[in-house]
């Protein structure tokens, strides 16, 4: 099997030539590194260490990675080790890629905020939210599908994090039950997983159709308006998607745009070469210059590929 010759087709349309190389290579080299983070929820500074001396031991290399408070890569050989060593089982270290952990800390939480984090599951950044608040504050996590909804339950509690509720709810009936309730709102969607596709791995793209980035990009349009409605004037909404396509990233934040014209654009600072800024035109079509605020993450040998962008209510 090889990826399908629309996907890459759309794919040229959407990256800019002169990162293209790249992107191809990353689509059909496997993975040279994986992402973690450290959890001070259950590995208190003091702890970190015995940490440090147990990769020594195991001749593990960690790097940590620019930027991303508590995150570190580690070379791919090594994941099997780290996902089974008791760090993990015990919730003192994460394996998250690091596309995903710079999602969780673009949302700029602090502790004491009141945070919704309205498609949770399996939990890496409602876990990686927490860690940010200290346990302290409220954070509410929201997964509508019950086998996804009790590992977020799982990761949270071996995570160490007590101040969050669950909700087993579709995430568009939030807004209008906790209108302007929330500091901070996470709405990292549902998507077609696109920034996962990889040639090596024919299960990546068994299921990739336009139809199916439609179908995603109609739920996405209910759940951001649901995010909007639940986040306080003055209050910060990061959208993302593991998707590559425009429909799903930004034609999404362009109908927001055009339901709530007060809605602001806030540019994001990545300190890696391997992103591009928003799209201002997809299909012939202009969209909205501020667009360019957002980044599309592009995969490489560690980062999956990812969309996010930081919006404002204005108070
Ligand atoms: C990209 S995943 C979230 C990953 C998660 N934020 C993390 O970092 O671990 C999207 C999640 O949205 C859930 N979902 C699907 N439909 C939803 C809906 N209508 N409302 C809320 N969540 C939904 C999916 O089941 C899935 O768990």
């Amino acid at each position: 099997m090889s990826l399908p010759a629309e996907f890459i087709q759309r794919l040229r349309q959407i990256i800019p030539p002169e990162q293209w190389e790249a992107v191809w290579q990353a689509l059909h080299t496997p993975k040279t590194h994986v992402g973690l983070r450290l959890n001070p929820l259950q590995l208190p500074e003091t702890g970190v260490p015995r940490f440090f001396s147990w990769c020594r031991k195991h001749d593990l290399n960690l790097t940590p990675l620019t930027g991303l408070k508590g995150g570190f890569c580690a070379p791919i050989t090594q994941k099997s080790l780290l996902s089974h060593s008791e760090w993990a089982q015990n919730g003192q270290i994460y394996l998250q890629n690091p596309g995903s952990q710079w999602i969780g800390q673009l949302l700029s939480v602090e502790p004491g905020m009141e945070v919704l984090d309205l498609a949770a599951a399996p939990g890496s950044k409602t876990t990686q939210l927490a860690a940010q608040m200290a346990n302290h504050g409220y954070l509410a996590a929201v997964e509508p599908i019950k086998s996804r909804y009790f590992r977020l339950k799982d990761n949270l509690e071996r995570m160490g994090v007590t101040h969050c509720r669950t909700f087993l709810a579709d995430g568009r009936s939030i807004g209008r039950k906790v209108p302007s309730r929330f500091d901070r709102v996470l709405l990292d969607a549902p998507c077609s997983s696109e920034g996962r596709i990889h040639a090596q791995d024919p299960a990546s793209y068994a299921h990739w159709s336009v139809r199916k980035i439609k179908e995603q990009a109609r739920k996405q349009k209910g759940l951001i308006l649901s995010a909007w409605q639940a986040l306080k004037p003055g209050g910060v909404l990061v959208y993302a998607t593991c998707a590559f396509a425009p429909e799903e990233n930004e034609l999404i934040i362009a109908r927001l745009l055009i339901k709530h014209p007060e809605a602001q654009l806030l540019p994001i600072e990545l300190p890696f070469p391997h992103w591009q800024p928003g799209l201002s035109a997809w299909n012939g079509k202009a969209l909205p210059e501020s667009l360019t605020h957002t980044r599309r993450i592009l995969p490489n040998d560690l980062f999956d590929g990812f969309f996010v962008a930081k919006i404002q209510k204005p108070a």
